[in-house]
């Protein structure tokens, strides 16, 4: 096992003087991994086995984690503007090729927006316990609520109203798969603890507007032509099932995954599964890929079927310096 300090957290300049901290890890075709909110790199500590086939592209969003905001600013403005980090992110490692995307939640919509926003960035998308659908007048004044307790009474109060939603509790009968064990979730608990308390209050403030602000991507998204992994928790009750299937039916190169006894946090919940599951989408995609020169067809025909219950230093945009070089190939643990 190789150790987190062989993977050093990078720092990317964006134009606006935003700061973006960025792990790279591992060798192969590049796969940009996009967390919730309001966490950072970390919740993909998981997935870490597939830098073994990939090279793992983890920032921390701008505002979170390691990552920072020009002055005068309080946090991100939209999800846009998040869509517009990453493909400056992309840009500034000088990825020629269009890339794998991965967006959990909070990821998923900004991978959304990078898939409409900048095409030729992106080679496939995998979205996972997100959704089209903006919020409800309801949901959106319920992030009103929660970002005004927050600013008076600070972290605790988001990890109290969102942990016990983000991770599979109720153990359903007909699941395959039960929830996690009591001691893994105890771990989960922790690690989503910590990344919540570390999280600025005003990156969260600033996140929650931005959600509550999201627009609907239903329409937008009939427009994506490339490939599409969809991947849910069976029991995630933030973006149910239901979303993802209509979601299913609304690209047109879809394939979709419910992972039984997950709820909200399925990288996270189920990383072997979750994992199996990228890697196999992943090698279809590669072998589909047309030869150069060679019509482009329906590349995803065969998986167009769904509903299938399965299983530091600084660097200006041009450039990334430090990096440490790909190559290993480091298990769970080390993010
Ligand atoms: C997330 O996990 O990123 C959030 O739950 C997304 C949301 O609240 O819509």
């Amino acid at each position: 096992m190789t150790s987190s300090a062989e993977h050093p957290l990078h720092t990317v300049l964006l134009p606006d003087g935003a700061r973006l901290a960025v792990k790279i890890v591992g060798a192969g075709p590049p796969l940009l991994l996009l967390h919730g909110f309001p966490l950072d790199h970390s919740i993909w500590v998981g997935q870490l086995p597939l830098a073994r086939w990939y090279r793992l592209i983890l920032p921390d969003q701008r505002g979170f984690g390691a990552s920072s905001c020009p002055a005068g600013s309080q946090g991100p403005a939209s999800i846009e503007q998040l869509a517009d980090d990453a493909a400056a992110l992309l840009e500034g490692l000088g990825l020629e090729e269009p890339v794998a995307v991965c967006g959990l939640s909070l990821g998923g919509y900004v991978a959304q927006h990078l898939a409409v926003r900048h095409p030729r960035l992106v080679g496939s998308l995998i979205l996972v316990d997100t959704k089209l659908e903006a919020d409800t007048p309801e949901a959106r004044a319920g992030r009103g609520e929660l970002a005004a307790k927050v600013s008076r009474l600070g972290q605790e109060v988001v990890a109290r109203a969102m942990i016990p939603n983000l991770l599979a509790t109720a153990p359903a009968e007909s699941a395959p798969q039960p929830p996690l064990q009591a001691q893994r979730r105890a771990e989960c608990v922790l690690q989503l603890t910590r990344m919540i308390h570390a999280c600025p209050v005003a990156t969260i403030t600033a996140a929650l507007a931005a959600l509550g602000a999201r627009p609907d991507m239903s329409q937008a998204m009939r427009g994506v032509a490339c490939p599409v992994l969809l991947v849910v928790g069976a029991l995630d009750t933030i973006t149910p099932p239901a979303c993802l299937e209509r979601a299913a039916g609304i690209f047109p190169h879809a394939r979709l995954r419910i992972v039984p006894g997950c709820g909200h946090m399925t990288p996270l919940e189920a990383p072997e599964i979750f994992n199996a599951e990228v890697e196999d989408f992943l090698r279809g995609v590669a072998a589909d890929q047309p030869a150069a020169g060679a019509p482009e067809g329906d590349r995803l025909a065969d998986d167009r079927v769904v509903g299938v219950r399965t299983a530091d230093q600084e660097a200006r945009p041009a450039g990334l310096a430090g990096h440490s070089g790909p190559g290993a190939t480091p298990e769970a643990g080390d993010c």
